[in-house]
């Protein structure tokens, strides 16, 4: 139906006819000639319709979204007429016939316009936010990561396999989506958090490498980074251990990125989980700036203040912000006791590095010139001190160092780092152990005597073979080194009070699978939603998604989630409680 696409015309064009279906971004009319511009997959050109000189369709009839197929000789816009913001911003099309492929009832959202238009609306009519330049250039964005991941992950020997949607829980932590079974009434299939199991129990068949483009689906509270579907590069290796596994899936991003920004990607950085806690106060340490976490142990280990008589003792130094006003350093105290401490300490640093705060005089002269020293403060700087529990004192300088430091998504690069040996346990609770991944995962080797010897809050200082990818301060994968002995699978549900016979229900036949020589076994999985948010320099999945859910879970487009009729209820053998909407 067209020669061109409306956005690849160019001035080594002009002279040529061309043929070009699109739809009416805008229309001007200046009495007499009416100025078209005309928007496909490709960007927009500018049109000329002289309605003396076209044949066919009544430009003056022609409205917005309308769309048009039309016939034209392009020739390079007169002077002055240039518009250098647009890719065919110099040349325009003199159209000679004019074609309406279909008309369209006035857009009730404004399509390039984003500032205006409510979010509901917006949902409702996706298809027609789908049309701006924005959703068009993030879908494609989409469509390239997808393709440079399984172009990567192919090239190093991996199988694609699909695992099945319809299966029993899979342990992620989330709550399940459950469809009810019309076969077996009172009983439910669940859908899957991720393909886990399935992914282990290739392994044990033998597939060695496998990975997959997988949808996972978890009830959860949504927010910016989370929608109840999303889109997992899943992966999984036999014989391998967590290097392996992070120098494959380091290679998918690195291709992912090449193939969105041209540009190649250094090595990705390897912090323990205890060093990005220690430094950074947070397991996903936004590496685009600095303001790190400086202990203060050393300088206040015998000091007479009560309130750093603690644990730990840590600072942030902010620098030339030591005029920061009472009324902002009050906001930071508020933060901080909301977040957990007991208060925080401002110090301003002066010229000749002499401190001035209410509360320096409670600190020893060696104590102040240590303070100087270890956090390197310099006149005109602010110094934020918290004193406690160590991991309150890592988390509220985190929260506070991100407050304070953390730019939009699309500033600052793209900084990946790997976080490795995270806890094997996430808390205690009611005496027993959380796992901080998911019970499959391996003790580290050299923790296991810990592991069996400690009771209570010294489980928490078991390490795992478990690692996490984190971009400008996104988590965007987990995996880790999987259990494949039986016997330490027997020992770990026990410890996580999963009794033999709850074990047997959920996961038998993965324990049952262990049994017939499971090889060693490690994998990864990392959330292509957030990935590509990240590269497309957006703040919230839903931007990258065609047909994302709200806040509240809802599609406004179809009307989901959606009553189901009596007759088939009763099929399922299921009886609704709730009123109807
Ligand atoms: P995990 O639960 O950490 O690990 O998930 C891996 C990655 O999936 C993405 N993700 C989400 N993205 C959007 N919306 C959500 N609701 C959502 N939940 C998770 C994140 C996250 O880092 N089976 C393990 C992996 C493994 O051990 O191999 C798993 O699913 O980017």
């Amino acid at each position: 139906m067209r020669t061109h696409r409306a956005g690849d015309v160019r001035p080594d064009d002009a002279g040529s006819t061309v043929e070009l279906c699109g739809w009416v971004a805008a229309r001007r009319d200046h009495g007499g000639v009416v100025f078209l511009d005309v928007r496909d997959a490709a960007g927009i050109v500018q049109v000329v319709v002289d309605p003396e000189q076209v044949e066919g369709a009544d430009v003056h009839h022609v409205r917005a979204e309308y769309c048009l197929r039309i016939t034209g000789t392009v020739r390079p816009r007169p002077d002055g007429t240039v518009n250098p913001d647009l890719a065919t911003g110099g040349v325009e099309v003199a159209a000679t016939t004019l074609e309406v492929l279909n008309a369209s009832e006035p857009p009730p959202i404004p399509i390039d316009d984003r500032t205006s238009a409510d979010e509901m609306l917006r949902l409702r009519h996706r298809y027609l936010d789908l049309r701006s330049a924005r959703l068009q250039r993030n879908l494609r964005i989409r469509s390239r990561v997808n393709n440079a991941v399984r172009n990567a992950m192919d090239a190093q020997g991996f199988v694609e396999v699909e695992t099945p949607m319809l299966i029993a829980s899979t342990p992620e932590g989330a709550r399940d989506f459950v469809v009810p079974s019309r076969l077996s009434p009172g009983e439910f299939y669940a859908l899957p958090q991720s393909p886990q199991l399935f992914k282990q129990l290739l392994m044990v068949g033998g597939l060695d490498r496998y990975y997959q483009v997988a949808r996972c689906l978890r009830d959860e509270d949504l927010r910016a980074d989370r929608q109840f579907e999303f889109m997992q590069l899943d992966a999984e290796m036999s014989f391998a251990d967590g290097d392996d596994v992070r120098a494959v899936i380091s290679e998918a991003i690195r291709a992912a990125v090449a193939a969105v920004t041209g540009e190649p990607l250094g090595d990705i950085p390897t912090l323990t989980y205890a060093e990005a806690m220690a430094r950074f106060g947070s397991d996903k340490p936004d590496l685009r700036f600095g303001l790190e976490l400086v202990d203060l142990g050393e300088v206040f280990g015998a000091t007479e203040f009560r309130a750093f008589q603690a644990d730990a003792v840590k600072a942030i130094r902010v620098p030339g912000q030591g005029d920061l006003g009472r009324a902002r350093l009050d906001a930071l105290i508020e933060r901080a006791q909301g977040l957990g401490a007991a208060g925080l300490v401002w110090v301003r640093v002066r010229d000749g590095r002499t401190l001035e705060a209410p509360t320096v005089k409670f600190m020893s002269e060696a104590e102040q010139l240590g303070l100087v020293d270890v956090t390197g403060a310099e006149a005109g700087d602010l110094l934020l001190i918290v004193a406690g529990a160590r991991r309150m004192v890592d988390h509220v300088l985190g929260t506070i160092r991100n407050d304070l430091g953390r730019p939009p998504v699309h500033e600052g690069g793209l900084h990946f780092c790997w976080v490795v040996d995270f806890p094997l346990f996430e808390e205690i609770v009611d005496g027993r152990p959380v796992p901080a991944h998911h019970p499959f995962t391996a003790p580290h080797p050299d923790d296991v005597t810990l592991l069996e010897r400690a009771v209570g809050e010294e489980l928490l200082s078991v390490r795992s073979l478990s690692y996490d990818l984190v971009c400008n301060g996104w988590e965007l994968g987990s995996g880790s080194v999987r259990i494949h002995r039986p016997d330490l699978q027997a020992a770990i549900f026990a410890m996580l009070g999963i009794d033999d016979e709850t074990a047997r229900a959920r996961f038998g036949f993965l324990l049952d699978a262990f049994k017939y020589g499971a090889p060693p076994h490690a994998g990864f999985a990392f959330g292509l939603d957030r990935l590509v948010a990240i590269l497309a320099g957006e703040d919230n999945i839903r931007e990258v998604i065609a047909f994302p859910k709200t806040q509240s879970g809802a599609d406004p487009l179809t009307g989901a989630p959606t009553p189901v009729d009596d007759r088939h209820l009763r099929e399922l053998g299921i009886s609704v409680r709730a009123p109807k909407k």
